[in-house]
């Protein structure tokens, strides 16, 4: 090993996509198989000591990139100095929350992370937020960050784009690898448009019909993390973490040449969704960047879905304002 490691900070370490992320990350597949890398895990003093199982099981594992695990209850510590950031762990819903309630609490997690970061993270610090409600979590953390570029806060619609692959996949009887150029737009939510306006099949449009669209693939997708839940009793971890490495390897490593992939990032204003925003798009990663794809014709269809989730984002994104969180 002749790199440094790089230092990835984990919140929610001990929860259950926690579980499933770790042992992927240490095993190489979140940056690439010569990278090591030194895992932060923070955890709320609670589940500082299941944090702990986990990570001597991450030591039994004996992955020669992992260059060791520290644990910490303090935001402060467990950002020093980090160059990638997934945070995981966010207050889930609970009975009689109201949305605002839910913002609110998740102010309280998001806020002190993101004065965190920009107190004590490296200079290339990419941040890559998981914890719901991903889009509006992601922006009270930047809007904690004001030293970091507003570029390298992210949320994951990854997990959304991966379903859409999927589900169309099935339909059309080809493998994943034949498609290309699907898109989630909007927020993490059912809200969600997933688009194949620009899909293409083995480098050819996609021809599917309209009612299936409407009636099946898109709420099925949009709709995909309640459905798991209701099965599993829990909400979907292994894809996930899973997504979330995804989302992250191919942020340092690219994408593939005609392709794209969709990530929640700060909007310029593109499409019309208001600068700042943080908005799911068709983005492409070069030089560990993402950039959102421009010049898209968007169609009637999908101009009406991409504004209903926007609007939705712009809900969330005055409810924290008014709370006093951004
Ligand atoms: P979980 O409840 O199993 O684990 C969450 C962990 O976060 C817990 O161990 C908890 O102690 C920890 N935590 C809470 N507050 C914290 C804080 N302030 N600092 C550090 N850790 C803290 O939940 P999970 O199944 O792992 O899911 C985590 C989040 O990811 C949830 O918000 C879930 O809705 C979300 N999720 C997002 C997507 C997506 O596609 N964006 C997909 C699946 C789940
Ligand atoms: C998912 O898409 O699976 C999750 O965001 C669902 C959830 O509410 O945790």
């Amino acid at each position: 090993m002749t790199q440094a490691p790089v230092n990835v900070t984990v919140t929610g370490a001990a929860g259950q996509i926690g579980y499933a992320l770790l042992f992927r990350i240490a095993s190489g597949q979140l940056l690439g198989q010569d990278v090591p890398v030194k895992l932060r895990l923070l955890e709320i003093p609670q589940a500082v000591k299941a944090a702990e199982g986990t990570a001597m099981e991450l030591e039994d594992g004996a992955f020669p990139l992992l260059a060791g695990t520290d644990i910490f209850d303090d935001p402060k510590q467990a950002f020093e100095g980090t160059n990638i950031a997934l945070l995981v762990g966010a207050r889930p819903r609970s009975k009689g929350m109201e949305r605002g309630d839910l913002l609110e609490a998740n102010g309280g997690i998001f806020k002190p992370q993101g004065e965190a970061i920009n107190a004590g993270a490296a200079d290339d610090i990419k941040v890559l937020v998981v914890g719901n409600p991903a889009n509006t979590n992601a922006l009270i953390a930047r809007s904690h960050a004001p030293d970091v570029p507003a570029d390298r806060f992210t949320a994951m619609t990854r997990l959304d784009h991966n379903r859409a692959l999927a589900q169309l996949s099935k339909k059309l009887g080809v493998p994943v690898t034949e498609l290309k150029k699907l898109a989630i737009w909007g927020n993490h939510s059912a809200t969600q448009y997933p688009s194949v306006q620009h899909a293409e099949v083995s480098g050819k449009s996609v021809d599917v019909d309209q009612a299936w669209l409407e009636n099946d693939f898109i709420p099925t997708v949009a709709k995909r993390g309640a459905a798991i839940i209701e099965a599993r009793g829990l909400s979907s971890a292994a894809s996930a973490a899973s997504a979330a490495i995804d989302h992250v390897f191919t942020w340092v490593n690219g994408t593939p040449a005609g392709d794209w992939t969709s990530a929640a990032v700060a909007s310029d204003g593109s499409y019309g969704v208001p600068e700042g925003l943080i908005s799911s798009f068709p983005v492409t990663a070069e030089n560990g960047q993402y950039k959102i794809v421009q010049g898209l014709e968007i169609d009637d269809f999908s101009r009406a879905r991409i504004d209903a989730s926007v609007a939705e984002l712009v809900e969330e994104r005055d409810t924290v304002q008014k709370l006093g969180l951004i």
